[in-house]
This record gives structure tokens, C-alpha cells and sequence, in this order.
């Protein structure tokens, strides 16, 4: 069976009226999208031959989606947080902006209100038998290369395990373990001393993997760490490094890798002395390159809800 409704008078008037398409209230630039989406989705269902069965499991799916609580985590693994960068990097390739650290995804793991220090913070509260000490540290610039100071750089990455407090399933970690903030000084230098993170996999259970399953594609990411640095005079930069050497770099389900978030991974001694849990130690430097304002405004502060805790 193969019809197609989708240009009758009944099916275009019926999308009109299911988005009040002619109606004059409501908020007008969410109707021209719920009406432009509702019509690609109709569209398809004609052009593709949907079945019923079939769209009833795709709406089955949702409801076990947002029980799951991984809508956030879905927009990651289909590409479209990736698709949101893509065309953030045109627009700043088309208002000639270049030169900052790239961005990359935030994912939906980000906790607000870390404990804020000057220059140097100790982050990893949990003790952790399975992971090594870890330095992260760098170095603030502006577009000139000049240091930023009070510049606020913002990291949070995963335990051994690949969890992340506050969304722990094991309920292992404190509030705000391997979750830090600081405040740069005038050398624009930043400091995290903390445990080697290991990469993230989705719960295998839920609704995310569950697609993922469907299309045989894996739901792991690389070991990484995010950043948010922020500073009263330049655009927020939303990244994250990769952990040089994990097999998964280039096959992160998120598809948050690149070239130049990939800083590389030294060993150093001197641990003790800096409190660390052992002398030999991994260092990573990652500078962060800031980008200035457009036309006085930071057009990169994108609105999502997150999760904020008190520390
Ligand atoms: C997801 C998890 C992450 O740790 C991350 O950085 C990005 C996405 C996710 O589960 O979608
Ligand atoms: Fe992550």
C-alpha cells in the first residue's frame, strides 16, 4: 500500500489547524516551528510508508524517553548538539571570528555551583582507588594573547567508572566530587588537581541505548574533560579535551572530538608535594583561547535548564 495525502486540502488544513496556524494568538514563532516540524513529520510518514505500528512505536518511545529522564542525553547521541556546534562555527566563520579554542558539545551533565577558588583547585573529594592522580592546568587568553584574569574556568568530568556526580546510578559520589571552578589571578593561569577521568557510556537500559541498539552503534565516549570558561568581556567558550590515547577518540557517540582538544598526556613526579595521592602523576596543559564580544554582546550563552546544587 502506498498513498499519498500530504498535498490534499484535508491533511494541509488539518496541519494549519493543529498548529492554530491562522489564529492570532499563541506565540508566533513557536507555531511556525511546531507547524513546519508537524509537516515533516507527516511528510515522511507519507513519503516513507510509515505504519501505524511504526509510529506508534516511535511515540511509545518518547513516553519511555522522558520517563528515562535522557532527552538531553538523546539530543547528544543523534548528532544534534554536534549540528548546534556545526552552525555556531559558520556563524562565527561568517562574522570572520577565529583563532579561540574550539567549542564543543556541553552534554547534559553539567551541575552549577561548584566551589569557587583562586588559580588552584582540588577537586576530587572521593577517594578513588581505581584512578591515578591528574593535573589540568593552562593558561587564559584573550584574542591578543594577553593572560585574562578573573576569568571563571569551570570543569566537570567522570570517576573511574565513567560517572559523574549527581547522576551516579551507584550514588558513590558527593555533591560536587570532580566538579570545580576557579578564579583566574593576573597570570590568566588556571589549576585542577584531581583523578583521571574514565570515558562516559550511556545506561544500557535506557532509552538512549535502546536507539542506539536499533542502528548498532555503541553509546561510549572517550575519556574527557569539560570546560566552561566565562569572563565578564569575552564570549563564554563551552569545550571539553579528550584524553590522548583513549581507543574511542575518533568514536565518541557524542562526536564532541577534535583535532585540537586532544592535548597531549605527560607524566611528572612531584605529586606529594602538591598533595596529590601519589608522586608520579599525569599532567595535561590545556590553554583556553578566548574570543571577543560581537557587536558588545556575547551571542554564545546558550539558555538550557541545568542542574544547580548548593556546595
Ligand atoms: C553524554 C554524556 C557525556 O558525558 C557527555 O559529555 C555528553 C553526552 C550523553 O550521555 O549524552
Ligand atoms: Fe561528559
Amino acid at each position: 500500500m502506498s498513498v499519498n495525502v500530504f498535498n490534499t486540502r484535508e491533511v494541509q488544513d488539518l496541519l494549519k489547524a493543529a498548529t492554530n496556524a491562522d489564529g492570532n494568538g499563541g506565540n508566533t514563532r513557536f507555531k511556525q516551528i511546531a507547524h513546519r516540524l508537524l509537516s515533516d513529520l507527516f511528510k515522511a510518514i507519507d513519503d516513507l510508508d510509515i505504519t501505524p505500528d511504526e509510529v506508534w512505536a516511535g511515540i511509545n518511545y518518547l513516553n519511555k524517553l522522558g520517563q528515562d529522564g535522557e532527552a538531553t542525553l538523546l539530543a547528544a547521541g543523534i548528532g544534534l548538539e554536534k549540528y548546534l556546534d556545526i552552525r555556531m562555527d559558520a556563524a562565527d566563520e561568517q562574522a570572520g571570528i577565529s583563532g579561540g579554542t574550539p567549542r564543543t558539545i556541553e552534554g547534559p551533565l553539567y551541575v552549577a555551583g561548584a566551589p569557587l577558588r583562586d588559580s588552584v583547585s582540588r577537586i576530587d573529594l572521593d577517594a578513588d582507588a581505581d584512578a591515578g592522580p591528574l593535573v589540568i592546568h593552562g593558561t587564559v587568553t584573550g584574542p591578543d594573547g594577553e593572560p585574562v584574569a578573573g576569568a571563571v574556568v569551570e570543569c566537570w568530568h567522570a570517576n573511574s567508572k565513567g560517572f559523574y556526580s549527581h547522576f551516579d546510578p551507584t550514588g558513590a559520589q558527593s555533591d560536587f566530587n570532580l566538579r570545580g571552578a576557579v578564579n583566574t589571578g593576573a597570570d590568566g593561569k588556571y589549576e585542577f588537581r584531581t583523578l583521571m577521568p574514565v570515558g562516559y557510556g550511556c545506561p544500557p537500559d535506557g532509552a538512549t541505548q535502546q536507539l542506539l541498539n536499533a542502528l548498532d552503534r555503541h553509546g561510549d565516549r572517550p575519556a574527557h574533560v569539560h570546560f566552561f570558561v566565562t569572563s565578564g568581556d569575552h564570549r563564554k567558550l563551552t569545550t571539553q579535551f579528550n584524553v590522548e590515547g583513549d581507543p574511542l577518540i575518533w568514536d565518541d557517540f557524542a562526536y564532541a572530538t577534535r583535532e585540537e582538544l586532544i592535548p597531549p598526556v605527560t607524566e611528572k613526579t612531584g605529586g606529594v608535594a602538591l598533595g596529590l595521592k601519589a608522586d608520579v602523576y599525569k599532567d595535561i596543559e590545556f590553554n583556553l583561547t578566548l574570543t571577543p564580544f560581537v557587536q558588545g554582546k556575547d551571542n554564545q550563552i546558550v539558555n538550557r535548564l541545568r542542574v544547580a546544587a548548593v556546595a
